[in-house]
């Protein structure tokens, strides 16, 4: 990255506050799913880093599979979400958890749900890193949130801006 591009990045949640944040949401999981047969979830690409972070703090036994959407271009939602590429896991009777990294318009969390729900799984969580403030489009009950921002196009840590800047450590807005 041009140290002109990383100079226009706003620091808008840092690197601290996050590792403090995960750690509490893992503490949250760990109480709620002990003796669970958990299986995670993470959306990708924008969830690895939270994901991962948050597995590494898990106590408790757990699977991990992936889920692979796109419904964002530039900088904008489109309305059609496109399954790219689906769970390998039979996910029937699992204690499931979707770990995503924003819950925006509520679209993307809705269908993968719906998706998930449709193939009876026994439990099904949310675990999202950010809550943006927009009107939702699909309201859609989310269990363990990481932060509530205004409504801002966010990147780092994971989030990108057409596949720049998932390397930042903090969340930035460009
Ligand atoms: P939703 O379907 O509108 O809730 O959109 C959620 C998806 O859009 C998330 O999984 C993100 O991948 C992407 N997204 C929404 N807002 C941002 C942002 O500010 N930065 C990067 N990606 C975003
Ligand atoms: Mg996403």
């Amino acid at each position: 990255m041009k140290k002109t591009e990383k100079q226009k990045i706003k620091v808008l949640i840092s690197e601290e506050e996050i590792k403090r944040q995960v750690c509490k949401l893992a503490k949250q999981i760990n109480r709620d799913y002990k003796q669970k047969n958990l299986l995670v979830i993470s959306v990708l690409s924008g969830s690895i880093v939270f994901c991962s972070d948050i597995i590494r703090q898990l106590k408790t036994d757990f699977s991990l599979d992936f889920i692979r959407v796109a419904s964002y271009k530039d900088k904008k939602s489109t309305n059609n979400i496109e399954l790219i590429s689906s769970v390998r896991t039979d996910v029937r009777g699992k204690d499931v958890l979707i770990i995503e990294d924003i819950y925006d318009t509520g679209k993307t969390l809705s269908y993968i749900k719906n998706m998930l729900l449709k193939k009876k799984v026994k439990s099904l969580k949310t675990c999202v890193l950010v809550n943006k403030k927009t009107t939702k489009q699909e309201e859609t009950g989310i269990d363990y949130v990481g932060f509530n921002i205004e409504d801002e196009f966010i990147v780092g840590y994971g989030l990108d801006y057409n596949g720049k800047y998932r390397g930042l450590p903090y969340i930035g807005v460009l």
